[in-house]
């Protein structure tokens, strides 16, 4: 391997390939033609001394010393942008990227929180990924952002983790449902409902699971649907019930589309939290926003969260 010929530039665009696996989204990201996309990584490929990728049909898969130039070009670039954020510390200017990727439900705050942070910092490009438990799991095992939303978080790594907002689950239903003014409804008699789940992989749907279960309930599913805007939908439309975070309803509630259910145990009190590994060295940007979003941004969601449940309480929507 010639180490001497390769050059930042490539590792750049290697990483953007091996991201992508897709030589039109480096040429798009990178605002570079494909053709010179193509030279690069072949020039890469041959200082290597070893092919980094394999084409099989039209499909792009990196091979095992490409996975390993993988990691390395993504030590390398992590490392340089951290310097270039010490240089800009230096200015004190909070800028650049910050990604954060989080749980379902937080699309419902992380738009308006990042919404505030950037009206003060508009020099910071946005990256936010909303996906479930599993994948932003997936996505801190990988390093692919800075902060991540999550509700449980996985043992086998060194995290940092800030407690940062209360996620009620609730049991919800149609608002003619026969149950919705029963006081205390047992778990067991819901265990009956046709129950709506969410996809494999959902930290809310592992909970319910988990629930049943140590009830020695079997957590049957009914329905299973993809996420949790096409479980509100077909909640209203009749077919059954299903938890949900409180987070989740608030304009279908007060609007008087859905109601919850007054179901033992519920509401059922989880916690999210905003994470990152321990050695990772957050940016300046990074630890900003974290800042802002464990100070004023949970004080406002925190407050807000109560009232959630004070007209969870009350059913005064
Ligand atoms: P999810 O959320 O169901 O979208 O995976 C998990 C959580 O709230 O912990």
């Amino acid at each position: 391997m010639n180490l001497k010929h390769i050059t930042i530039h490539q590792m750049r665009l290697f990483h953007s390939l091996a991201t992508h696996l897709s030589f039109t989204a480096v040429a798009n990201e990178l605002h570079l033609s494909q053709s010179g996309v193509s030279i690069q990584i072949k020039r890469l490929a041959e200082s290597v001394g070893i092919p980094l990728i394999e084409k099989i049909g039209k499909k792009i898969y990196l091979t095992e010393a490409g996975k390993e130039l993988f990691a390395a070009a993504d030590d390398v670039l992590n490392r340089l942008e951290l310097f270039n954020d010490d240089i800009e510390d230096m200015g004190q200017s909070i800028k650049g990227p910050l990604r954060i990727s989080g749980i379902t439900t937080s699309k419902y705050f992380m738009p308006h929180l990042l919404g505030r942070f950037l009206k003060d910092h508009p020099d910071v490009q946005p990256a936010l990924t909303i996906t479930n438990q599993s994948k932003v799991v997936q996505r801190l095992t990988e390093n692919l952002d800075d902060i991540f939303i999550m509700g449980k978080f996985p043992l086998n790594i060194e995290l940092e983790t800030n407690y940062f907002l209360d996620n009620p689950l609730v049991f919800v239903a149609p608002v003619n449902h026969p149950l919705a003014n029963e006081k205390n409804i047992p778990l067991a008699t819901i265990a009956n409902e046709r129950f709506l789940s969410r996809e494999e992989g959902s930290g809310t749907r592992a909970f319910r699971t988990r629930l049943f279960e140590e009830s020695d309930l079997k957590a049957t599913t009914y329905m299973e649907l993809g996420s949790a805007e096409a479980i509100k939908q077909a909640v209203m439309a009749g077919l059954g019930v299903s938890v949900l975070s409180l987070h989740n309803l608030q304009l279908e509630l007060e609007a008087g589309l859905l109601t919850v259910l007054d179901v033992e145990h519920f509401p059922i009190h989880r916690k999210w939290y905003a994470v990152y590994p321990k050695e990772k060295r957050l940016s300046r940007t990074a630890q900003k926003f974290l800042e802002f979003l464990l100070d004023e941004g949970t004080k406002t969601l925190r407050e807000e969260t109560l009232r959630k449940l004070q007209n969870y309480r009350e059913k005064t929507w």
